[in-house]
Order: C-alpha cells, then sequence, then structure tokens
C-alpha cells in the first residue's frame, strides 16, 4: 500500500447531536472513514434539550445511512466528549467546518477537549460545497413549515420525517 493511500491507525469519532442526521454529517463521516481504520459516529444525548427524534431513533437513522460503511459504527454519549472519546478508544474528534462562523466554536472546543485530553486531536474537514448550507436546525425549521427536504437527507430520515409530519397531522 502507498503511502497516499494508507489509513490513519487507530479510532476517530464524529459527534453531533444529529436532529437529524443529513447529507453534509454523511459527507464527512465518509470522509473520516476513508482516513481512519474505525470511526464511530456517537449522538449527543444533549439531557434537558428538546430534541425533534428521541436519542434511540436518532441513532437508528444515523446507522440507516452509515450501513453502507463497514468501518464506521455507531453509538452514543451522555455527557462530555471526552469521556466518550477515552471510551470508544478514539485518538480523534472528525468534526466539519462548513464557514468562518464555525471556525471560532470549532477552535474553541478542540482546544478545551485537548487540554481535558492531550491524548485527542481534532480533525476538521472542509464540508464540500454542495452541503456547505445544510443544517439540522434549517432542515427542520423547513420541514416543520411543510417544505420538502428530501434533497438533503439520507432516504431514511426522509421517510421518518414524512411519518412524523402524518402523526404531527393526525394529533
Ligand atoms: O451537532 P452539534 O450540535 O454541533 O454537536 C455538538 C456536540 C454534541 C459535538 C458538542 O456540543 C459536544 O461535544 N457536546 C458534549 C459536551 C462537551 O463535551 N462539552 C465540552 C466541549 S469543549
Amino acid at each position: 500500500m502507498s503511502e497516499l493511500s494508507a489509513k490513519a491507525q487507530g479510532t476517530a469519532i464524529c459527534p453531533g447531536t444529529f436532529d437529524p442526521i443529513h447529507l453534509g454529517h454523511l459527507d464527512i463521516i465518509e470522509r473520516a472513514s476513508v482516513l481512519f481504520e474505525r470511526v464511530v459516529v456517537v449522538a449527543a444525548a444533549v439531557s434537558g434539550k428538546r430534541t425533534l427524534f428521541p436519542l434511540p431513533e436518532r441513532e437508528a437513522l444515523i446507522r440507516a445511512a452509515v450501513a453502507h460503511l463497514e468501518n464506521v459504527e455507531v453509538d452514543s454519549f451522555d455527557g462530555l466528549l471526552v469521556d466518550c472519546a477515552r471510551r470508544v478508544g478514539a485518538m480523534a474528534i472528525v468534526k466539519g467546518l462548513r464557514s468562518v462562523d464555525d471556525f471560532q466554536h470549532e477552535q474553541q472546543m478542540a482546544m478545551m477537549n485537548r487540554r481535558m485530553l492531550p491524548e485527542i486531536d481534532t480533525v476538521l474537514l472542509m464540508t464540500s460545497p454542495d452541503a456547505q448550507y445544510m443544517s439540522s436546525s434549517l432542515i427542520r425549521e423547513i420541514w416543520a413549515l411543510g417544505g420538502d427536504v428530501s434533497e438533503f437527507v439520507p432516504p431514511a430520515v426522509a421517510e421518518a420525517l414524512e411519518s412524523e409530519r402524518h402523526q404531527s397531522q393526525q394529533e
């Protein structure tokens, strides 16, 4: 194997709220799975915050979206991300960077996480251009106002949003 095609040794985690997972997230996860031997996508429990999808459903939707990626696993965490990184044996946190607006917050978190767990590094991947404007909160907003979001999300998420809409219309 040439040096260029060699994967980084070890495990990376891709954390997020994933409420719901969208194609921008998937772009980062797919690219992380090329770079690292093992990738664990970890959904944050975000206790105390209301989410559209409860944690088990967010995890199931991630699982469906990454089913084609052999070296990708799905897990969840409550509490500090560095504790989760330690638990799964990760050497890196991989996140997407959409714009300069993301940068300041990501830099701050990367530095704090490194301070708490010096063995961990944050790898920020530039989001692909066609996913640069996507965010779960905008997708939820467009969906809540009756818009079609199927071009932004994996098929399983589009179906889940559709059935959620039917359910809320019947209530
Ligand atoms: O999808 P999001 O909302 O951008 O994900 C943010 C997330 C969950 C990755 C971030 O809030 C996080 O790492 N939360 C865990 C709590 C934690 O470790 N806080 C200290 C960060 S320095």
